[in-house]
């Protein structure tokens, strides 16, 4: 029995070192080792010897099996060393190969007009500032010369909150003694800021202002061109004698920076009751360059041909509408906390979108795609 115990050893210690890979390792552990293996069955008969016998040969058996276990742990040791020198052939990579690149994000289309504009405005020494969004009737619509139930509120679609704090002067307001604060809003637009700006001004002073207020506007509406948020900028500028033609001197520089240097802003006699007096700013189309035609051939020398040109496609007439603009109302200067005598000024107050499209020439057929925040859109 113990020369059988040592000879079976010997033949699984051979079988182990034989062993090229571990699935073949597995086989000689199972031939050995296994509940049916060769080990086993000769262990078993250990429990019929004698007495005398069997404590002797079962210390041997213990022995061949540990040899059997370590040297099958040994050669598990040796494979996987020898497997991991292949590594270098079977598992190589290419450092040098481009990988693939990350997402790179960017600022939103909107934020970066933003800033583009803000930037062309402090050319011009205007400071970009911002006045709450969820604002009083006062600075919205009251104190801008439109008072209570005036028809003239009807062009902003305007939502008001709730809140049982109406009528009373607003934290951190410093109001005139006789305000009527109103309802709360959301601003409808950003000339609320006119007022939150004077205010701010005259107590540290006095004009002069160049006001730059780029902020959100809300109003109830939601369609293809519309979003029920969108964004303005607004501008103000307080000084002594400002004219319309500093007015459109502005204008013209932001034309040029912000649209291309050859185009150009016109007025249009308009009404908002903030300002008097007032214009719509028009500027000139970019695809026809402001003839209201596309190009079409040579025009004979004193024929008529205006009806055989072939009208631009982007603009009526060759002007694209921007937005309102004025020198800014007597009244509005009163409560803003100026004197009207002393002080004067001029307003203007577009949107941001509106513009940034213009300058792209980019054409959405459906404006609420910029804040769907769709990743698979670049604008
Ligand atoms: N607030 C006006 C609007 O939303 C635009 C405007 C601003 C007009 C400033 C005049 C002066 O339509």
């Amino acid at each position: 029995m113990e020369a059988d115990l040592h000879s079976l050893q010997t033949a699984a210690v051979a079988a182990v070192s034989k062993a090229q890979n571990l699935s073949e390792l597995t086989a000689v552990e199972v031939r050995f080792l296994g509940r049916k293996g060769e080990f086993t069955a000769l262990a078993k008969k250990i429990v019929e010897l004698p007495d005398a016998e069997r404590k002797r040969i079962g210390q041997v058996a213990n022995e061949v099996r540990q040899r059997i276990t370590l040297a099958l742990a040994n050669r598990i040791g040796e494979i996987k060393m020898a497997s991991r020198g292949n590594l270098a052939d079977t598992e190589w990579i290419d450092v040098t190969e481009p990988g693939v690149a990350p997402a790179v994000g960017r600022l939103h289309f909107t934020t970066r007009i933003i800033l583009e504009i803000t930037q062309i405005f402090e050319r011009l020494g205007f400071s970009r500032v911002r006045y709450p969004e969820a604002e009083w009737d006062w600075y919205a619509f009251e104190g801008l010369n439109m008072p209570k139930n005036h028809p003239a509120r009807d062009e902003w679609e305007t939502f008001f909150i709730e809140d049982p704090a109406s009528n009373g002067a607003p934290e951190g307001a410093r109001p005139l003694t006789d305000k009527k604060f109103g309802k709360m809003v959301l601003t409808p637009h950003t000339s609320s800021g006119q007022l939150r700006e004077m205010e701010r001004v005259r107590d540290l002073g006095g004009p002069p202002i160049r006001m730059i207020n780029i902020a959100k506007c809300y109003r109830r509406q939601a369609d293809v061109t519309h979003v029920p948020m969108f964004h303005q900028f607004e501008g103000l500028l307080i000084d002594r004698d400002v004219t319309i033609a500093d007015l459109k001197g502005v204008l013209d520089y932001f034309a040029g920076e912000f649209f291309g240097p050859e185009r150009v802003t016109r007025l249009r006699p308009f009404h908002f009751r903030f300002t008097e007096p007032s214009f719509e700013v028009d500027i000139s189309c970019g695809v026809c360059g402001g003839t209201g035609f596309l190009e079409a051939g040579t025009v004979l020398k004193g024929t008529d041909l205006t009806a055989l040109r072939e009208k631009c496609r982007v603009c009526k007439e060759g002007w694209l509408e921007l937005g309102g603009a004025g020198m800014v109302h007597p009244n509005v200067l009163k409560n803003g906390g100026l004197d009207p005598e002393k002080w004067s000024g001029f307003a203007f107050g577009w949107g941001v979108e509106r513009s940034a499209m213009m300058k792209s020439g980019l054409k959405l057929d459906d404006l609420r795609i910029i804040y769907k925040n769709d990743l698979r859109v670049t604008l």
